[in-house]
């Protein structure tokens, strides 16, 4: 287990939990179960992240573009959210995980949102790591509601900003920069998730689906990004 050194260990991870359906398929399986699985890849990644010293982990869980699927598949993920709050958030109490649900809500159903409420409101005083859940997220959408809510536009600094994202975001309390990145599936893309918290994030891609991600994989692109040198537009501080 690494040490959780400020500054040199990641405080902000955010995954990108792509690959359960082809993961599912490519064992002759509906997606859906390819869903299921994942479920339980969260799991692991959550408690592993906590254990590990990070202090915010975003999980990509659907974006507001994944509406577009089929309605069976969109009907079984907001099933699966549901469940998966309910019956995960005595563990994440256990574990000192605080839960905030990042994106839209008024397009989730009223108990989907009940569960999301009832899961905040439960965790709202764990202070271990702070687990950020995307659901119905688009960073552009994020961006614009962002815009709307800063009353005077032109004395407006990036902190401000940074401020009303975090707002929109219902983390009213700031959320720092991402420092990794990880997307899993093989693609290597955005797809429109935190664009602006990952101006200076290290960007790390797994071919391992989300399903087969394990504690050593995490490792692994902690490593890569121990491995990288962080300018910010500076020098190397090495030279
Ligand atoms: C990620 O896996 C989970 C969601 C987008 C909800 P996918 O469902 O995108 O799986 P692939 O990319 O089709 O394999
Ligand atoms: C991004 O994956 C969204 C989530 C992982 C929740 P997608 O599978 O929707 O992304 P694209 O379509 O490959 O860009
Ligand atoms: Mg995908």
């Amino acid at each position: 287990m690494h040490a959780a050194v400020p500054g040199f260990y990641p405080q902000h991870v955010a995954i990108i939990m792509d690959g359960n359906g082809r993961w599912a398929q490519q064992r002759g399986r509906p997606r859906t179960f390819g869903h299921l699985e994942g479920a339980k890849s969260v799991r692991r990644a959550v408690e592993h992240a906590r254990r590990s010293g990070v202090r915010f982990l975003t999980l990509y869980a659907f974006s507001s573009d994944n509406w577009s699927r089929p309605q069976d598949e969109v009907h079984a993920l907001m099933k699966l959210f549901r469940r998966k709050l309910v019956s995960e958030t005595p563990r994440l109490l256990e574990n000192g995980v605080r839960l905030s649900v990042v994106g839209r809500r008024d397009r989730l159903s009223p108990e989907l949102r009940r569960a999301i409420d009832a899961a905040e409101r439960e965790t709202a005083d764990c202070g271990g790591m702070t687990l950020r859940l995307a659901v119905d997220y688009s960073s552009r959408d994020t961006l614009v509601r962002a815009a709307t809510i800063l009353p005077r536009a032109e004395e407006m600094t990036r902190d401000d900003f940074a401020r009303a994202i975090a707002m929109v975001n219902h983390c009213p309390g700031g959320v720092p920069d991402v420092d990794l990145l990880v997307r899993t599936g093989g693609e290597q893309r955005l797809s429109d998730f935190l664009l602006w918290e990952c101006a200076y994030a290290e960007l790390v891609f797994s071919r391992r689906m989300w399903p087969d991600f394990a504690e050593a994989d995490f490792d692994q692109a902690v490593d890569e990004f121990r491995s990288r040198d962080r300018r910010f537009g500076g020098l190397s501080k090495a030279i």
